[in-house]
């Protein structure tokens, strides 16, 4: 039967190297932090509720920052070492049989199938614990693996206290390790800080077991790349890079078209269905889901939102947690701002706003509007430079536009305002009344000519043409 599997997340440092005063776990690549990332693979091994995180620096930031119920919390409030952030949940702990899996907060790459190897070399070789090793041409600062004249693991020895003979193997300790949970906690409290840095090394278990006679396997990957640790911003600019390059790569995998995919930005979270062409330096963010056959402008940003089949998005065009059914065209340079609901072949064209609004099917505002906290009709037609004043410095008021209706060019509605089906308003009017069914509103003075009264002016001479 396969033994229980508890993940232990170190994840109490502060990462002074990333000169920031955020916690290092805390920063985002791949549009998640990295605690999340190593969360996630940590949920495909076991179930969260043997899933701990070792919390010290900005705890509360982080515990906050951790969305999954059931995740426990180790608090280690002086950061003393590895070894150190690994003995404050022994009380927690210690009780908990099978496997005992530790991970760092801020290797986000790791993935599972790796994982899955380093657990089955401890399990088939009945080692008390199995470390992830890799063999690199530069492994200065990793922890060097010793072993024996047989080739058995001895310990490992970090790069402040390694002899020059020892500094210079080259099997690295990736830091990633597989124990049974037994032999782990009867030896622990063995563990001393009689080190240059006076810290208590985890990595000191290898030599601990070793000398009480257990044996330790070492599970030695080929590419280090995946368990490398982030420790400063270019570090985590590479990583997001890569995150980014997986998402894309899935996707196109899937039958989604990205033109120029080291450009764009997608969020994990995303789902794009089949033929949809995301064009450059598009951004698609949060939740979004996209239909079949879409096409998403270059620049544009999409976030938390749905889009239906066939809806085409102009470039530089922001979509935010707005819902666009089938065949909606939006952009260039619209923006819906929040909460919106299009509907069905509705257009939204250039420089065009829209805010809590819930737009008709077929309905167009091509240009130039801003419609906040309205409600269209299908089939209508809100001309260029119509304006929702939908604020009136205290409240929101709501402005509604029946089915069908024309509102004129560079019309004001002042809302609380309705205008009826099929409804027409005359180009330039204020609107502050509703407007019936079928009237045609017109909310302007009158146009009056002059007649010669440019001429006059010239002849007395307050023109004076170039
Ligand atoms: C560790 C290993 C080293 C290995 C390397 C791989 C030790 C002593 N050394 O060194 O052999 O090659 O990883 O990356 O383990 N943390 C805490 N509390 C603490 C100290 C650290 O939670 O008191 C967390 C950090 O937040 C980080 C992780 O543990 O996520 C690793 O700590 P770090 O100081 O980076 O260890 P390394 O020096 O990299
Ligand atoms: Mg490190």
């Amino acid at each position: 039967m396969e033994k229980p599997i508890t993940v232990v997340i170190l994840a109490a440092g502060l990462g002074t190297r990333m000169k920031s005063r955020q916690a290092k776990v805390l920063h985002r690549a791949g549009g998640r932090c990295l605690i999340e990332h190593v969360l996630a693979t940590a949920q495909a091994l076991t179930t969260p509720e043997r899933i701990f995180v070792v919390v010290g620096y900005q705890a509360d930031r982080v515990r906050e920052a951790i969305q999954t119920p059931g995740i426990g919390f180790i608090q280690q409030a002086e950061q003393k070492g590895t070894g150190h952030a690994v003995m404050a949940g022994a009380g927690v702990l210690s009780g908990l049989d099978g496997l005992l899996v530790i991970l760092y907060g801020d290797c986000p790459l790791v993935r599972v199938e790796t994982l899955r190897g380093l657990v089955a070399a401890q399990q088939s070789s009945g080692a008390a614990g199995a470390i992830l090793t890799a063999v690199m041409d530069d492994p200065t600062g990793y922890g060097r693996v010793l072993r024996d004249a047989s080739g058995r693991v001895t310990g490992v020895v970090e790069q402040k206290a390694g002899t020059p003979e020892q500094l210079a193997l080259r099997e690295a300790n990736m830091g990633l390790y597989c124990y049974q949970a037994a032999p782990f906690w009867r030896h622990i409290h063995e563990l001393r800080p009689d080190n240059p840095a006076h810290e208590f090394y985890l990595t000191d278990m290898v030599e601990i077991l070793d000398r009480a006679g257990h044996d330790i396997t070492a599970y030695r990957i080929d590419d280090p790349r995946e368990v490398l640790g982030i420790n400063d911003r270019v570090e985590l600019a590479a990583v997001d890079r890569l995150l980014r390059e997986r998402k894309a790569r899935q996707l196109m995998v899937a039958g989604v078209t990205i033109e120029k995919p080291e450009t764009v930005t997608i969020d994990p979270g995303v789902s794009i269905g089949m033929d949809t062409v995301v064009e450059p330096f598009a951004q698609i963010l949060g939740s979004t889901t996209i239909g079949d056959n879409c096409r998403i402008g270059a620049c544009s940003i999409i976030r938390d939102s749905e889009l239906a089949d066939d809806v085409q998005i102009g470039p530089f065009t922001i979509v935010n947690t707005s819902r666009l059914e089938h065949g909606v065209e939006a952009g260039p340079y619209a923006r819906l701002r929040m909460e919106n609901h299009v509907a069905a072949g509705a257009h939204i064209g250039n420089f065009v706003e829209l805010k809590k609004t819930s737009f008709g099917a077929g309905s167009k505002a091509m240009h130039l509007a801003y419609l906040g906290d309205s409600q269209v009709g299908a089939d209508a037609i809100v001309g260029a430079g119509t304006i929702t004043c939908n604020y009136d410095g205290r409240r929101k008021h709501p402005s509604k536009i029946g089915a069908g209706a024309f509102i004129g060019s560079n019309s004001t509605l002042v809302a609380p305002v309705e205008v009826g089906e099929g409804a027409y308003l005359a180009a330039g009017s204020v609107i502050t009344e509703n407007v019936p069914a079928d009237a045609l509103g017109v909310g302007r003075s009158r146009q009056v000519n002059k007649p010669d009264w440019a001429r006059k002016r010239r002849e007395l001479g307050q023109h004076r043409p170039g």
